[in-house]
């Protein structure tokens, strides 16, 4: 099975978790693109969604599912997103669309975070893909010296403007043993909006997808 196939089969795999009725919160990448195609075609029918991105919204509202702002809700039982790695704890890179921040904060409303990915995805130590961190422009040299000490290389991704007006940092050369603290680390850094480490909230279950079939990963 071709990748793009591996993402459709977990896009529909997911429709297990979305209860008639409810509001859900969706992530944002072409695995989620599957999702929300595979959701629409269901027919399972939701309240309603809360997105994490202009381009999830875009893709639900013309495909007939309502969108709510985050601000309308207080909770929601599941937040369906990808990932761009996923360890054997459920810790995650995220940000690879640079829609990590607000990823996060639709995550953090969810009870449980579904992580739909291919089995590519999955490594056992977070870090060969470049870690996307989310800055205020006039930090972004800042933040890049303090990962060149820390023997990382950051730069930054040309012609990005994210959905909060500011920029992405891609951060090679790191090895994240320990995803939560590193998380809390970075994340007090001035200038840093988000870091693309989710290991505070990381996922409950990963639908893993392979040649095999989708594998169910449980973190819980
Ligand atoms: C966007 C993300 C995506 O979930 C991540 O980049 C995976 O994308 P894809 O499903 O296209 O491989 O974090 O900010």
């Amino acid at each position: 099975m071709t990748q793009d196939e591996l993402k459709t089969l977990v896009g529909q795999a997911a429709l297990q978790y979305v209860a008639a009725g409810s509001i859900i919160g969706v992530g944002t990448g072409s695995t989620v693109d599957k999702f929300i195609d595979a959701l629409a075609a269901s027919g399972i029918q939701i309240k309603g969604a809360v997105s994490s991105s202009v381009r999830s919204t875009e893709r639900m509202k013309a495909l007939g599912i309502t969108v709510f702002e985050a601000a309308e809700v207080e909770s929601l039982g599941v937040y369906i997103d990808g990932a761009d790695e996923i360890d054997h704890g459920g810790h995650m890179i995220k940000g690879g669309g640079a829609a990590l921040t607000r990823e996060k904060i639709v995550a953090d409303l969810a009870e449980q975070f579904i992580c739909i990915a291919d089995a590519s995805k999955l490594v056992d130590v977070l870090g060969q893909f470049p870690l996307p961190v989310e800055v205020i422009p006039m930090a972004a040299a800042q933040i890049a010296r303090r990962f060149a000490a820390l023997g990382a290389s950051a730069t930054l991704r040309a012609g990005v403007v994210t959905d909060n007006s500011c920029h992405i940092l891609d951060v090679r050369g790191l090895q994240i043993k320990d995803a939560k603290a590193f998380e809390s680390d970075v994340n007090q850094w001035p200038g840093v909006v988000t870091v693309g480490v989710f290991a505070r909230n990381r996922a409950s279950v990963c639908l893993l997808g392979t040649a095999e079939g989708v594998k169910t990963l449980k973190f819980d």
